[in-house]
């Protein structure tokens, strides 16, 4: 398998980044992030979550940090919605792309969203239909593809059942996602290679890994192998996720950049502008910048 000439990365860092933030964090804060992104040239940028603020308090307020941002033409923001009134917050913030987000697992389902996988899955449906009549993308997320923090080992059937039930509901993209970042190249390859199987193109996969055992670049690899072109990652490595104990951020966006530019892939991002926005974000939340190449770069600076 030849490597891709061109990699799309989808930036999540200010909505599953900050998302597992405990202190509170300025609109100003979340809107200079995005701002930052936009100019380091990510083309698509996940900027909040339209959920219950009961579950998730650090997504609130999403719609003003919409309202707020400077947008590119060519740079897609979009934003998580959980079901409808997720979906009309969003649309009614200006959102013109949003992501619905199932589980493999059930355990992972019920504690992340309050519902099983099949009873999530029917609470997208008015959310896919109304979607469709507003011409407004969605983007699929499948949770725990390769390992769950309740259940432990996860079906590349289950997932491939469950991002199946996605793409057919209307979803143009699939996310599969390593919450609890135990997932391995071997095992990362034979997931693809599951799904596509069950009849989903790669072009319509992406790669959601987090760092937790420290195998997301070479998960990335081996999905580059695979021929999946899409990945998601996090400026500086920020994030978590509430529902996975111990779960670290994405892959650094960063340390992303570096392997694909060596690799000669394409993503129109400047490295330079992406380590400053991720390193500004660090300062304000007074953390260590997760990504290797930043600290590297930035050296005894920081
Ligand atoms: P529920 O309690 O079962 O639902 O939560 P409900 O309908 O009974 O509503 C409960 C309360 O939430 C009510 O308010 C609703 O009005 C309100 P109350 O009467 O108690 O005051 N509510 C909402 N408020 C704002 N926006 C909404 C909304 N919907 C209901 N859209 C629900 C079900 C899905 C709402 C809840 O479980 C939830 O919001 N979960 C969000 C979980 C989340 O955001 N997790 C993190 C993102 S997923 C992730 O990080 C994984 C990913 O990165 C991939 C990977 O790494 O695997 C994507
Ligand atoms: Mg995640």
């Amino acid at each position: 398998m030849t490597l891709p000439a061109h990699v799309r990365l989808v930036e999540v860092g200010p909505r599953d980044g900050l998302q597992n933030e405990k202190q509170a964090i300025d609109v100003d804060d979340k809107v200079r992030l995005v701002d930052d992104l936009s100019a380091a040239g990510l083309s698509y940028i996940e900027v909040g979550s339209f959920v219950s603020p009961k579950w998730v308090p650090q997504m609130a307020g999403s719609e003003t940090v919409f309202a707020r941002i400077k947008q590119q033409e060519n740079t897609v923001y979009a934003a998580l919605a959980p079901n409808l009134r997720g979906f009309e917050s969003a649309v009614a913030a200006g959102v013109r792309e949003v992501a619905v987000f199932a589980a493999a697992s059930e355990a992972f389902s019920q504690k992340n969203i309050n519902c099983s996988i099949r009873e999530s899955l029917e609470r997208f449906v008015p959310v896919m239909d109304a979607a469709k009549a507003q011409g407004v993308r969605v983007r699929g997320y499948v949770s725990c593809v390769l390992g769950c923090p309740y259940e432990g080992e996860v079906a590349a059937e289950q997932v491939a059942w469950v991002s199946k039930e996605l793409f057919d509901m209307g979803c143009y993209e699939i996310s599969l996602g390593d919450t609890i970042g135990t997932g391995t190249a071997g095992a990362s390859r034979r997931l693809f290679e599951v799904v596509a199987a069950a009849g989903i193109e790669r072009s319509k996969l992406a790669g959601h890994f987090h760092d937790t055992y420290g195998q997301a670049l070479s998960n990335i690899y081996a999905s580059l192998l695979e021929g999946i072109s899409v990945f998601d990652s996090s400026v500086a490595g920020l994030g978590g996720c509430p529902y996975a104990k111990g779960a670290t951020g994405n892959v650094a966006t960063e340390d992303v950049l570096y392997m694909l530019n060596g690799l000669g892939i394409d993503t129109g991002i400047d490295l330079d502008l992406l380590i400053k926005a991720g390193q500004r974000i660090c300062d304000v939340l007074g953390k260590t910048n997760g990504s290797r190449v930043a600290k590297a770069r930035l050296g005894a600076s920081h």
